[in-house]
């Protein structure tokens, strides 16, 4: 059985102060919900990784960063390595997000290389995919999604797929306030599926967590969850206050 995931993606918000304290509130707020069949995840910057792994209930919450370096050690000034993540105690990794593919020239060899070094230190990958609106525009948003699928993760063998979960960012979606329908997440994330079945057979893609992330918040999440192959959500700016990732959380827990 596939997890069902919800997790945060603070991007570049929060102090070290602040931080803590939604991560605080985050998890009161989960464990007093006794929110137990959904996968709760905080993504946080890297400086806050360690502090609030000390402070998060790990029965409740996981905690995750947002980037990783394509080397294992080094002289590479200002990086941080999938080992330093791992040693703060976080179990996840966010990578190939679009604001890293676009601002950061984060392309398909690159991430090949992210993947490995996390899967390596044993942190789950949340791998990002999705479209812009002109590729939707000219119709060829499955083929790009395809392109982001086999070029970032399809030399992965199966033992270690299993340790990826699929985050469908429409970049159209992010931070416009503009969502998917409920029908074209659904649509985006069947073909998602198969296409992991045609590499990886049906068993590994039916135990593939799909999540959908694009302007998810309290209002549509219920909707979006409702599809059934909709298996959680990568939250942004719903994220950065308790209640409303709280909310999203229990619209999750309650499918
Ligand atoms: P928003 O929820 O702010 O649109 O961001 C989505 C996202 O990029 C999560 O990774």
């Amino acid at each position: 059985m596939r997890k069902k995931i919800v997790a945060g993606n603070w991007k570049m918000n929060k102090t070290l102060q602040e931080g803590i304290e939604l991560a605080k509130e985050v998890n009161n707020k989960v464990k007093e919900a006794d929110i137990k069949n959904v996968t709760v995840v905080i993504g946080t910057p890297f400086i806050h990784l360690a502090e609030i792994n000390k402070i998060v209930d790990p029965n409740f919450i996981a905690v995750s960063a947002q980037n990783c370096a394509t080397e294992a050690s080094g002289a590479y000034t200002g990086e941080v390595s999938a080992a330093m993540v791992a040693s703060t105690g976080s179990k996840y990794v966010i990578l190939g997000h679009s604001e890293r593919r676009s601002y950061y020239g984060e392309n398909d060899a690159i991430l090949v290389k992210k993947v490995e070094r996390a899967l390596e230190n044993q942190l789950e990958v949340i791998f990002c995919v999705g479209e812009v609106l002109a590729e939707r525009e000219a119709n060829k948003h499955f083929e790009v999604v395809k392109s982001q699928l086999v070029n970032g993760l399809f030399s992965l063998p199966a033992e270690q797929f299993a340790h990826i979960v699929i985050a469908y960012e429409p970049v159209w979606a992010i931070g416009t306030g503009k969502t998917a329908t409920s029908t074209q997440a659904e649509e985006m994330h069947n073909f998602i599926r198969k296409t992991v079945a045609e590499k990886y057979g049906q068993a590994v893609a039916d135990n593939t967590s799909i999540l959908y992330g694009g302007s998810c918040n309290a209002k549509n999440a219920d909707e979006l969850f409702s599809q059934p192959n909709v298996d959680g959500g990568l939250i942004g700016g719903a994220s950065l206050k308790a209640d409303d990732f709280m909310a999203i959380i229990n619209a999750r827990q309650n499918h």
